[in-house]
């Protein structure tokens, strides 16, 4: 056998389908892309589906891959055991209708057996049941005898996803010796044990899977091989497992250097190791390829991972945060063959050190309300988590489910997941409606559309901002009407129209409607699904009549307005991208004639430095005077030409690429200024986090910039009024006040010190004698406790030796405090207990301890007859 490492092989993989004239492509990003049916990818053929079912030509009919993949099924076992991993790396080789089965099983066992010289009496396989064709192919062509050809059934040897690509597949097994396995006559490929591992999955991709879980035959057969790498690895190695194959142990070792533990000497403490190892792999190529952590999705599988880390980080006893530290060997050892991780470096720190820091301030927290549930169910004799809590310790403490679930275990106890998926449930059903309580206006947004289906309105607000149009229908109060008169609010379809109907973030148009029978205004303008667009009126003289001419009129001066904001916001978005980088994608925009707000994904408060940027690019942009163009295109071509487009969204076949110079491509329905510099100015009024990973930047353009400017104006004018003067001077005023400010505080301080003492020597005078012992009984006025408590300090120490106690009443509320020196705490007087007295007598109560106590009261009226109390009270706790 070649005892070739992880790097090698798949150099010698590469290479070797090269030779067979493989076009060799780099690893796709690990997020699928047009693909809603994956989070992310988790073998090599999924990027390629669209080859295989022949909707995209592929570059050449033969492609190999050494393609990074994802798998996150069984994470929960990922530690616990040894083989489980969530990141590996996949070799295939592909045919898309070019070779087939006979030359994929010849080419594999080739590789396998001349390339990595595994010895050929090694080599067992397996067939899908009723492939004879595949077991000629090895028993005649390939000469493995019968007895090692394996036949099972459709659960190991027909491979598929949800949905695509698939067919029946044949499996490579090595036989690594009787040391590894369970002895049994029986073990053979499909055994549990350890002895043969399977190496490479052949499949022979005949079918598309539908949703509906329809096989439907492809055009072309194709083949989908796949190889994971570190097990070839591990078996030329000779190392038992992932975790010992010579790249992925080097991690490790990091791993043990971090925490101070030795690997292979406690079970749980190799568990936590083994956790680290495999994860920081996946988060380091995750956070590359722009997930950032979130609450859903994809980005709720990598706050999983790095939560899940972290957290072993800390059963390890790593006392700070160390994860994105450790990305470094990552990047290090993995660099040559993925450039991206080293390009990104700087961004992958970031999110792992800002995600693995919200995790460390929550974890305690969450952790300990944890542990007072699992007392209360202790104490109830439960043994299963109301879905309720875990879900509030999901929402408020960002505690993950399947945290909650890991640690429950540990002790032998579950989560009511049920229950816990309902709460989530309500939560996405508040949020939805929320959004459609603010978008949607009287009705519900579905009504609406089934209201208006079938209409035909078309907008020419592109080109026209006033036109002569029909009224080809009336509503109000959501029924048909033939009239709307003078006064009266109703909804309006005209057949033409140049009021943009609310959509994309921008808000609807507003305007006039009139012929000579009636004038109208346009509140607003909206948007069914169906793109019908109307218009809601209110009828301001006359009566408008279903069917009739009439001319529409844009409020311009407004439109221009919303323009400028909107275009602001693409040169935003793109700045944004510049300064911060690629992964800064748009998550909403609202764009009103005012202002304009843009959420967008990002991890962190920006700083001000590079706020700062983004806004200076934004104001150069407008001052080189970029013509926007809009072109026409279809979405391949707008997409080929880098349009940035929103993720989530559904196009249409022709889209609107939004131009400004080269600058900014970004796909769009709304209107435009034809050149940046009618924008005028672009400030930035705010930048704040939404929500995990979301941030709002608020700005203002052109009117709405001035009208910021005016109001600044303004204010600096009254506040130089107020300080008596001038902008020149402003400056070293301020500072001045804010000295003079501190003298004055701390001259107030020495004086308020003075007046105490003066004070309290005059309570000091007031002492009288309880036997042999100094009593003070003082009732002060408008002062608060802590006011009180110093008082008493003064006087206590005045007095060598004494009992003080004090009341005062300020805004209705009794204050009393009393005080006694030690010696006379060890002839047995107590504070606390005096004080407990003399609250009492006034409806209140306290307490503390024998040298100083507090206590408040209630009716003011018996303060006296209170403090009177003191003396008999000392007399009775005097020691005899
Ligand atoms: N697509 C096949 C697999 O992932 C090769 O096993």
């Amino acid at each position: 056998m070649k005892k070739f490492g992880l790097h090698e092989v798949r150099k010698e993989f590469l290479d070797f389908f090269e030779e067979k004239n493989h076009l060799v492509l780099d690893s796709f990003s690990l997020v699928p892309k047009n693909d809603k049916s994956l989070l992310l990818i988790n073998a090599g053929m999924a990027p390629l589906k669209p080859y295989f079912t022949g909707e995209n030509v592929p570059p050449r009919k033969r492609v190999a891959t050494c393609q990074k993949c994802v798998r996150t099924g069984d994470i929960e076992n990922v530690g616990k055991t040894d083989r489980h991993a969530t990141f590996f790396e996949m070799l295939g080789n592909f045919s898309f209708g070019d070779y087939f089965k006979e030359e994929a099983v010849e080419w594999a066992w080739e590789f396998i057996t001349e390339r990595l010289e595994i010895p050929k009496d090694k080599i067992w396989v397996t067939i899908y049941t009723d492939d004879d064709e595949a077991f000629k192919i090895w028993n005649e062509k390939i000469g493995i005898e019968a007895e090692k050809i394996v036949r099972l059934g459709k659960e190991d040897n027909f491979w598929e996803l949800e949905v695509g690509p698939c067919g029946p597949c044949s499996e490579i097994y090595v036989d690594r010796g009787q040391e590894y396995g369970c002895g049994e006559p029986t073990c053979k490929p499909g055994c549990d044990c350890d002895r043969y591992v399977e190496v490479w999955n052949l499949v022979f991709s005949q079918y598309d899977k539908d949703e509906f879980g329809n096989y439907n035959p492809l055009p072309n057969p194709n083949i989908d091989t796949g190889m994971g790498l570190e097990r070839i690895t591990a078996v030329l190695e000779g190392a038992r497992n992932i975790f010992e194959v010579g790249v992925v142990n080097s991690l490790l070792k990091e791993v043990e250097k971090v925490c101070g533990k030795k690997y292979g000497e406690d079970p749980k403490v190799d568990e936590s190791i083994r956790v680290i190892t495999d994860h920081i792999r996946a988060m380091t190529f995750m956070v590359s390829d722009g997930i950032l952590p979130s609450n859903e999705g994809r980005g709720y599988v990598l706050r999983r991972l790095i939560r899940r880390a972290a957290r072993h980080g800390k059963l390890l006893g790593i006392e700070d945060i160390f994860l994105y530290n450790l990305s470094s060997k990552v990047i290090d050892i993995w660099k040559d063959q993925y450039n991206e991780i080293e390009k990104n470096e700087e961004q992958i720190k970031k999110v792992i050190k800002s995600e693995e820091e919200k995790f460390r301030e929550t974890i305690d927290q969450g952790i300990h309300i944890l542990e007072e549930y699992v007392e209360e169910m202790k104490a109830n004799n439960k043994t299963v988590l109301d879905g309720d809590k875990a879900f509030k310790l999901y929402d408020t403490y960002g505690f993950p489910l399947d945290l909650t679930r890991e640690i429950l275990e540990e002790i032998g106890f579950k989560v009511d997941e049920a229950e816990f998926n309902m709460e989530m449930e309500a939560q996405r059903q508040r949020a939805r409606k929320a959004r459609e309580d603010v978008g949607a206006g009287a009705w519900g947004k579905d009504e609406i559309s089934e209201r208006f289906k079938g209409y035909d309105t078309v907008f020419k607000g592109y080109e026209h901002t006033r036109l002569n149009s029909n009224i080809i229908e009336l509503f109000k109060d959501n029924n048909k009407v033939s009239s709307l008169n003078e006064g009266e609010e109703g909804m309006v379809l005209l057949r033409e129209t140049p009021f943009y109907g609310e959509s994309g973030g921008q808000v609807g148009d507003t305007g006039t409607i009139e012929n000579d029978n009636f004038k109208a205004y346009v509140l607003d303008t909206k948007k069914t699904k169906e793109d019908v667009i109307f218009h809601l009126v209110k009828v301001e003289s006359g009566e408008i009549r279903e069917g009739e001419e009439i001319f529409a009129a844009v409020d311009e001066k407004r439109r221009k307005d919303i323009a400028r904001n909107h275009s602001a916001t693409h040169l935003l978005h793109r700045a944004l991208k510049d300064v911060l980088g690629e992964h800064v994608n748009q998550a909403g925009s609202l764009v009103l004639p005012d202002r304009l707000r843009f959420d967008f994904t990002h991890f962190e408060a920006i700083r001000n430095e590079d706020l700062n940027r983004i806004e200076k690019i934004v104001n150069e942009k407008i001052l080189e005077e970029l013509e926007v163009n809009v072109v026409e295109t279809s979405l391949k071509e707008a997409q080929e030409f880098g349009a940035m487009a929103l993720f989530d969204e559904k196009y249409k076949d022709i889209v609107r690429m939004v131009k400004m110079d080269d600058y900014s491509k970004e796909l769009c329905g709304g209107t435009h200024v034809t050149n940046t510099c009618s924008i005028g100015l672009f400030k930035i009024v705010s930048e704040s986090g939404i929500a995990s990973g979301v941030r709002r930047i608020e700005a203002v353009t052109g009117r709405g910039a001035y009208e910021y400017l005016m109001e600044l104006e303004e204010n600096t004018s009254s506040i130089l009024s107020i300080l008596k003067t001038s902008k020149k001077d402003i400056k070293e005023k301020v500072r001045k006040l804010t000295e003079e400010l501190k003298e004055k505080e701390k001259e107030i301080e020495s004086l308020k010190s003075k007046m105490a003492s003066s004070v309290a020597e005059d309570v000091v005078k007031q002492k009288h004698m309880v036997e042999d012992i100094n009593v003070v009984t003082y009732r002060a006025e408008g002062m608060d406790m802590n006011s009180l408590r110093n008082l008493g300090d003064e006087v206590k120490s005045h007095l060598n030796s004494g009992v003080v106690v004090l009341s005062s009443v300020i805004d209705d509320k009794i204050s009393f405090v009393a005080m006694v020196t030690k010696d006379l705490v060890d002839r047995g007087l107590h504070a606390g207990n005096i004080i407990r007295e003399v609250a009492k007598t006034t409806g209140g109560g306290g307490g503390g301890r024998p040298d100083m106590a507090q206590a408040g009261g209630k009716d003011s009226n018996k303060i006296d007859e209170a403090l009177k109390l003191v003396d008999s009270l000392i007399k009775g706790q005097l020691k005899k």
